[in-house]
């Protein structure tokens, strides 16, 4: 049932429900209808926040030009076929918490909102966006049994659109011009790829010396602790939703977009039952292949730690989930 029964629907839309209206979901909402890209569920444990939200973006629409209904709610039957669900649910990062810290809060907020989720969206695709994102990706997964080509994590664009700025600011040239690669887990051993990082094409090492790149490689790699630290009350919001909406329109309109996505392996890059950023082309159904590329030695040795790091993570879940039980 729609809170604006008067709003006339001219044609079938695509819905995408975004579960948690905080920062980054309710950012999220607004570039969704703002890019005319879906109509948009937004959805949250609070009473009110999700309505007073909508009803804000919705009084926007004059003015943006576009016809979406945005629909608060704090019932998961108002998200009902959804062609895609957005999680952005649970406790963003405080001054001095590693993404780590967030890991027992999240993982049941994460869990129980895509159990309610896909009851009533069995067919959706699934983007989880909470931190600690590899594995709040991999419980949503095991708690749905979703196959891996509808549910993945949004982490690997935002690290790379983090790079693609600092080196776009480091050479004083167009962000438009720079293509950046990062892999791995979204977290300190992320893995920044210079080699496969480019100015329209010309790949950055030719462009910068090697002390300059590692330097723009651990700012990447800090890149959400210093906004963190800038902040001091709460979590980047904007970069992550403009990173969601890349994937989101991806898939709408069938793009086949090839994007770091945090996704199921299961042999890839030597990796199993593990989920971690690697490229993706996403496209109507999802995750339409994986694009196994052809790393170095030293790239391949950061890409199993960073997946090392994720499975430390992942084992510890699982042992307070079971000790809790
Ligand atoms: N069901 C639905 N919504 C919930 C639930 C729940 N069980 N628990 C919490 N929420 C809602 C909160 O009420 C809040 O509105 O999730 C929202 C989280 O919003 P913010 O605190 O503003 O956090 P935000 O900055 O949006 O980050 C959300 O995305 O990038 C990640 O690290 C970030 O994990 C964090 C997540």
């Amino acid at each position: 049932m729609s809170y604006f029964p008067d709003t006339p629907i001219l044609c079938h839309s695509p819905r995408i429900t975004v579960i948690g209206a905080g920062k980054v979901g309710s950012t999220l909402a607004q570039r969704i209808a703002e890019k005319n890209l879906a109509d948009v569920v937004l959805l949250d444990i609070v009473q009110g926040i999700p309505q007073g939200l909508s009803l804000d973006l919705m009084e926007a629409r004059g003015i943006e030009l576009h016809h979406r209904q945005i629909i608060g709610t704090n019932d998961y039957a108002d998200t009902s076929d959804s062609d895609i669900v957005v999680i952005t649910a649970g406790f963003p990062r405080k001054p001095g918490m590693s993404r780590d810290d967030l890991l027992l809060m999240n993982a049941k907020i994460v869990v129980d909102s895509v159990t309610k989720a896909i009851a009533y969206s069995p067919n959706a695709i699934y983007i989880v966006v909470t931190n600690p994102l590899d594995v709040m990706t991999y419980l949503a997964r095991q708690a749905t049994g979703l196959p891996s080509d509808r549910i993945m994590g949004m982490a690997g664009v935002l690290d790379s659109a983090r790079f693609q700025t600092f080196i776009s600011m480091e050479l004083g040239v167009s962000p438009s011009d720079v293509n950046a690669m990062v892999l791995g887990s979204h977290g300190d051993l992320m893995v920044p790829l210079p080699r496969y990082s480019t100015v329209n094409g010309i790949p950055i090492t030719e462009l910068l010396d090697a002390a300059t790149i590692e330097r723009l490689v651990e700012r990447t790699r800090n890149g959400g602790a210093e906004i963190v630290a800038l902040m001091q009350t709460g979590s980047a919001f904007f970069a992550p939703a403009s990173s969601t909406c890349v994937m989101l329109e991806s898939i709408l309109q069938n793009q086949s977009r090839l994007l770091p996505v945090a996704t199921y392996l299961q042999g890839e890059y030597g990796l199993k039952d593990i989920v971690i950023g690697v490229p993706c082309y996403l496209a109507n159904n999802g995750i339409k292949s994986v694009l196994e590329l052809n790393l170095t030695d030293v790239e391949m040795s950061a890409l199993h730690a960073s997946a090392q790091a994720i499975r430390k993570i992942l084992d510890r879940t699982q042992e307070v989930f079971l000790i809790r039980k």
